[in-house]
């Protein structure tokens, strides 16, 4: 199983999801990148993910957990930023996008996952985000809402809205979406903290 395996996975859902079609078309222009493999201590609770997804996103959770050796993990944030707990639970890579495994100046699709009972703390980014839970649960906050989703479940950002995230007694793995203007940035700590100033 490879990575190819989890961008075609990514593509099925794509067109399975409406919340997915309407956020910004598959991208037309992905081209195979030479992305060497980067370790962190999450991605083996990635490589043993048990949680069921949904009819729609298991296929995708299948590919992920039999490719997670392959990806290029990345973590955004400083241990003087969410703590080295923190840090040994929660990682994503790009699987497309400006610096992903597949290239795309279109669309930035990540995979996200955060271990059970972390608190992921205001933040915010330039580029709109849609998440999907693939499999787990995660609480998702923004100034205006609040809510639980599971397996399928969807959520949007705007740009530079601040938003945070709290798991529970599972894990969550996530796919992320971004379009638009930032799509090649950052998320920044603090957001809500900032925007309150
Ligand atoms: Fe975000």
């Amino acid at each position: 199983m490879s990575l190819s395996q989890a961008l075609q996975a990514a593509c099925d859902l794509h067109s399975r999801l409406p919340a997915l079609r309407a956020f910004a078309p598959w991208p037309s222009d992905l081209e195979p990148a030479a992305l060497a493999p980067a370790a962190i201590p999450a991605q083996q609770q990635v490589a043993e993910f048990a949680l069921p997804g949904t009819p729609e996103t298991q296929p995708l959770i299948g590919t992920l957990r039999t490719a997670a050796g392959q990806a290029h993990w990345t973590q955004t944030y400083t241990e003087a930023e969410v703590g080295a707990h923190f840090l040994q639970n929660y990682g994503y890579f790009e699987l497309f996008g400006p610096t992903g495994h597949f290239r795309s100046t279109q669309l930035r699709g990540y995979i996200a996952y955060w271990g059970a009972g972390l608190r992921y703390d205001w933040h915010s980014h330039e580029a709109e985000e849609l998440y999907v839970v693939l499999g787990g649960g995660a609480e998702f906050l923004a100034e205006e809402s609040e809510c639980w989703l599971q397996a399928g479940g969807t959520r949007l950002h705007g740009g530079w809205q601040p938003h945070a995230m709290n798991t529970g007694a599972e894990p969550v793995l996530t796919y992320v979406l971004w379009r638009g203007a930032g799509l090649a940035g950052l998320p920044l700590m603090g957001g809500k903290r900032t925007a309150a100033a």
